[in-house]
């Protein structure tokens, strides 16, 4: 019953022009496509290098359900993240014994048996088991032209308690602190038994962050939004070129290269709106030690 992080997904009110951006400027690649007209319209992107199999879905409209609420109400945003799992029926039986609040049981839609439900913040966590194991395919790799290097290497929720949440993810779901810097306010956490994808591809991780120590940008998120999925991140082997190359081409940034946190960091907005992170690589032996 392994809980594999494999999307973050993004509401967007148009999916193809979502695709070119992290296609075109972060050298992601398409790693599935699933439109039907009036009905749903649906990508998976992966990182170039493909180095983990986490990846963003894009849905596009028409919206249903909680989705559609959302999107009235906010716009452009991330709805959900989701783990793969091999018994999604067994992880079900599981959190409805803990009274956990579910938006969706296991339903089989596409390719998928998929279930919803909230976290202790209120955050939309789906988890879901492929119906045909061998649709879970990797993209094909490529080399950025650029000689940057993107990999998507942890998604963000911000909170007001995180040890409340910490809790949550770890009693209902099993995931370990694996780094925390709790004056700084954040942690991050992942299912032990997935952290290391091998060599120095480290498996995607969920970021906490919440007061004392959060900064201006996670205030207003707090503020606009309440807790929730607040911005991806992307290691990058140079954040300043990065941004010198993503600035050419039109890309806001709402914070420029900075040493913070022990790396370097950046901030830009997707053309969703989206905040997401770049900090240089990662060593393994970072995590590892904890
Ligand atoms: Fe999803
Ligand atoms: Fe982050």
């Amino acid at each position: 019953m392994n809980l594999k992080l494999h999307h973050v997904n993004i509401l967007t009110p148009d999916v193809e022009g979502s695709i070119a951006f992290y296609r075109d400027k972060l050298g992601m690649c398409l790693a599935a496509r699933m439109y039907q007209e009036g009905l749903y319209d649906i990508a998976f992107l992966r990182d170039g290098p493909a180095s983990v199999e986490f990846a963003i879905e894009l849905v596009g409209p028409p919206f249903v359900g909680w989705m559609a609420e959302m999107f009235e109400k906010h716009g452009p945003l991330m709805d959900h993240f989701s783990f793969v799992t091999d018994d999604v029926d067994g992880w079900y039986e599981k959190l409805q014994a803990s009274e956990v609040e579910f938006l969706m049981p296991p339903t089989p839609y596409l390719t998928v048996k998929e279930m919803y439900f909230r976290d202790a913040c209120g955050a939309i966590v789906e988890v879901m088991e492929f119906l045909d194991p061998s649709l879970a395919v990797t993209a094909p790799q490529v080399s950025p032209s650029s000689g940057l290097e993107y990999r998507l290497h942890h998604i963000s929720i911000v909170c007001h308690d995180i040890p409340a949440l910490e809790h949550f993810y770890a009693q209902e779901l099993g995931l370990t602190t694996i780094y925390e810097d709790r004056e700084d306010g954040y942690i991050f956490i992942a299912d032990p038994a997935v952290l290391l994808a091998g060599g120095d591809n480290i498996a995607p991780t969920i970021e906490i962050m919440g007061p004392p120590g959060i900064e201006p940008r996670e205030e207003a998120f707090l503020a606009k939004y309440g807790p929730g999925i607040d911005h991806l991140c992307f290691t990058v082997n140079d954040v300043d070129a990065a941004y010198e190359n993503l600035s050419a081409e039109g890309v806001h940034f709402d914070m420029e290269p900075a040493d913070s946190w022990g790396t370097r960091v950046a901030f830009f907005k997707d053309p969703n709106g989206i905040d997401v992170e770049l900090i240089l690589p990662v060593p393994p032996e970072v995590i590892e030690s904890k």
